[in-house]
């Protein structure tokens, strides 16, 4: 080394500039949005730059839930690359988190590539909107749409779609001799709901291009949306790298669903001037008969129905019966029969009441545990603050983005006891000892979290449950479901999913054998269930 190179760089200045640049260095690669929180507890092993985006892998509810045991905190703090995030686990903390704190968790965040890309042209969904006055406008709208009062105008669409899954079933499975994957014709009806609520369209057969299409681009967009999938949302400068193939997806997918979008508007706007067009949401506020929202805010509404029950339901439905399929779910399957003719000796009865009340407490239970166990949308929708939050003596500051790992919570051991990892319909109902009716426990406010709770829980929940009783009443009482020997439904309440990264789950493939219950007595129910609704939403 040279007389030079001593003086320079064995001097204290060195030394001191050398340090500096490494500080600077380490806070621009560990900086977030949000300081740390003091007192509230952080995961260890963060590193610069990503945080814990790596240590989290592909499927963040399953890795939250280890570190909740691992460290022995249910809330805690992790970092997502650039921003922070409080992670919440237990039912009961969940539970303080979302209703006890509801106005101040009221804000969803917005992040890059959802609300940036995808959604720039048809405007964002309620369940990812943040909070202001037109988000509160269409969630009021939603809510309204989908509120109890409103089911009785949805009574043909329920008896319709319900009928229509048993009339392909009983085509497709050959009198129990075909195996068949149920998951299509459970696509089917949500996507018809929601069609039918929105726009009054509906498609009538399981692979219309159309319908396809919307679920192709729904669930290419909603793997879009989590976090595990999308590294530029927390990971700034990885937006700019040259060749960015996540952006032009994103925008292929964008205009992919604008197209539809504007195919069924124009669909409704067609028939209002035929004057053909069937009472539904858009045509209501074409006609202007509706509150002041703007064509944006119409498309929003639509497009949170239609992207909120697409998935949800077929993910929750097509689960619970895989899980009814199994040797052990013989014997729900069994007694759910047994209570659904209980209440209704004839199956036709069955039938008819279906999809007006909720009667039968062993499908309400069924409903239920469905809901919990598979926790379809594992770490729920996140959400941020808005004001600031005392936990424990920590101040959660606003602006905080705020997830509740709702897997975690719906199989916490401490709150649904030793059997939380279990699918057991009956742990919602009295004795079941034998010889007894079944009968429901009482209501203890939130069941489970898979519907979310507080300011913004979801809009529709009593659709959503709606529509799981009223097909699992028609397909109990029509068929005793079994599941394939060679394809059996995979029912752990993690690696169900197929896709983990996915923000709503997609259930691994299986198929089950339908062996009719009553070969005639279900005809004759499809029989008068076609006369009945063969003149609902018909284009015409
Ligand atoms: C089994 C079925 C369903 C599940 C598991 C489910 C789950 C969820 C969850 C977890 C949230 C976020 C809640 C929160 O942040 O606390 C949500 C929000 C929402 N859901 Fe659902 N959902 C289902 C069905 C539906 C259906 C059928 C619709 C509409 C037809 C719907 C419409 C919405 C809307 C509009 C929001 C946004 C609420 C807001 O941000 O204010 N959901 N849902």
């Amino acid at each position: 080394m040279s007389v030079l190179d001593e003086f320079v760089f064995g001097s204290p200045l060195y030394t001191a500039g050398a340090c500096l640049i490494a500080f600077l260095i380490y806070k621009a690669t560990t900086y977030t949005d949000i300081p740390h929180i003091k007192g509230l507890p952080e995961i260890p092993g963060a590193w610069p730059i990503v945080g814990h985006l790596l240590k989290l892998g592909e499927d963040h509810a399953t890795t939250c839930e280890k570190w909740w045991r691992q460290y022995d905190h249910s809330v805690f703090q992790i970092r997502l690359g650039n921003t922070r995030a409080v992670v919440v686990n237990s039912f009961e903390d969940a539970r303080k988190m979302l209703v006890g704190h509801q106005s101040a968790l009221i804000d969803r965040p917005k992040l890059y590539t959802f609300h940036g890309v995808i959604s720039s042209t048809q405007g964002f969904t309620i369940g990812s909107s943040p909070w202001d006055d037109s988000c509160k406008n269409r969630r009021k709208a939603a809510g309204t749409a989908l509120g109890r009062s409103m089911m009785r105008g949805y009574f043909p669409m329920l008896d319709l779609e319900s009928y229509c899954i048993v009339r392909d079933l009983e085509r497709d499975s050959n009198n129990g001799a075909t195996e068949i994957s149920i998951r299509p014709y459970i696509q089917r009806y949500a996507l018809n709901t929601t069609l039918t609520l929105c726009y009054g369209i509906r498609m009538d057969t399981v692979y219309d291009t159309l319908l396809r299409e919307i679920l192709h681009v729904g669930s290419a967009i909603s793997l879009l949306r989590s976090a595990s999938e999308n590294y530029q949302d927390y990971i700034p400068v990885l937006r700019y790298l040259p060749n960015n193939k996540k952006n032009a997806y994103s925008k292929e997918l964008r205009g992919r669903r604008d197209a539809y979008l504007n195919l069924l508007l124009d669909k409704v706007r067609v028939m209002i001037d035929k004057g053909t067009d069937k009472p539904c949401i858009s045509a209501a506020i074409l006609k202007d008969q509706e509150t002041k929202l703007t064509g944006v805010e119409v498309s929003s509404i639509c497009l949170s129905l239609v992207s909120g029950g697409f998935e949800t339901i077929p993910g929750t439905l097509t689960s619970c019966i895989g899980s009814l399929a199994t040797p052990e779910g013989q014997i729900f399957q069994e007694r759910a029969y047994q209570d659904i003719k209980q209440h209704y000796p004839n199956t036709e009865d069955a039938w008819t009441n279906s999809y007006q009340e909720e009667k039968v407490p062993y499908l309400n239970a069924i409903v239920k545990e469905a809901g919990r166990y598979y926790t379809v949308s594992s770490m729920s929708l996140p959400r941020k603050t808005v004001t600031e939050v005392m936990w424990n003596g920590a101040r959660i500051p606003p602006k905080t983005m705020v997830l509740i790992n709702a897997q975690a919570g719906n199989h916490d051991t401490d709150h649904f006891g030793p059997t939380a990892n279990k699918f057991d319909p009956e742990r919602w109902l009295e004795d079941t000892s034998e010889g007894s009716t079944f009968a429901e426990k009482p209501s203890q406010g939130l069941a489970h979290l898979s519907f979310g709770a507080g300011a913004r829980a979801c809009s529709g929940q009593i659709m959503a449950q709606r529509l799981l009783y009223s097909s699992l009443i028609r397909i109990i009482s029509s068929y005793r479901i079994v599941a394939s020997e060679s394809e059996p439904p995979n029912t752990d309440y993690i690696d169900y999913n197929q896709f983990k990264t996915a923000l709503v789950a997609i259930p691994r493939d299986f198929k089950v054998k339908l062996i009719p219950r009553d070969k005639e007595g279900t005809e004759a129910c499809l029989a008068s269930a076609k006369a009945r609704t063969s003149e609902f939403y018909k284009e015409e």
